[in-house]
């Protein structure tokens, strides 16, 4: 397993200056498309959770794709959340602070009364997307039963707004 994962984190790419001057911009795309990493790293992810869970709640864009995966293999539903304007009847909706400006994610009010749901993304950096997430889940009637990622860029501090986040993979930068 250690070697499937360490495998899987090799396969995460590294772009300087994307999307925009001096952001070192990791992408899971090749860790996706390869059978072996996805389901390693999907494995890896909800591991702590085994039991804890009724929904995974992908937050747009890449957290749909881990969300995905995963829902079919746990048999569990799955809850999108989304960036502000997609849906016709958002039941949910949370601004958060992004490093410049602001952003606005969205849901459909779909989940039962105190369902329980796992968060996933692909990267923590500052937190802002989790903890808006977090929010969106309770105005849900929904309760987080945790929040995992692939990658954690340590050093945005992104642990500190997001709260307790299981992570796979830290970068110090
Ligand atoms: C990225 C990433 C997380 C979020 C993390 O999404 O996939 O959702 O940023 O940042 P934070 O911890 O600082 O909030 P992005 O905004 O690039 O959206 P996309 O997946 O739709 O491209
Ligand atoms: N990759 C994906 N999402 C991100 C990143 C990154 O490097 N930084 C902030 N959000």
């Amino acid at each position: 397993l250690t070697d499937s994962l360490a495998r899987a984190e090799a396969l995460i790419t590294l772009t300087p200056d994307y999307p925009e001057p001096g952001v070192l911009f990791r992408d899971i795309s090749a860790l996706l498309v390869d059978a072996e990493a996805l389901r390693t790293v999907t494995e890896a992810l909800i591991a702590p959770f085994a039991g804890t869970f009724d929904v995974v709640a992908g937050i747009e864009a890449r957290g749909f794709l881990l969300a995905g995966t995963i829902a079919a293999t746990s048999g569990v539903g799955m809850l999108p959340i989304r960036k502000a304007g997609k849906l016709p009847n958002p039941a949910a909706s949370v601004e958060y602070h992004l490093e410049y400006g602001s952003a606005v994610i969205e849901a459909p009010g779909v989940l039962e009364p105190g369902a329980r749901v796992l968060l996933v993304d692909d990267v923590l950096a500052t937190g802002g997307t989790l903890a808006a997430s977090r929010q969106i889940v309770a105005a849900l009637g929904g309760e987080v039963a945790g929040a995992a990622v692939v990658l954690e860029l340590e050093a945005l501090g992104g642990r500190r707004t997001a709260g307790d986040v299981h992570a796979l993979f830290h970068a110090a930068d």
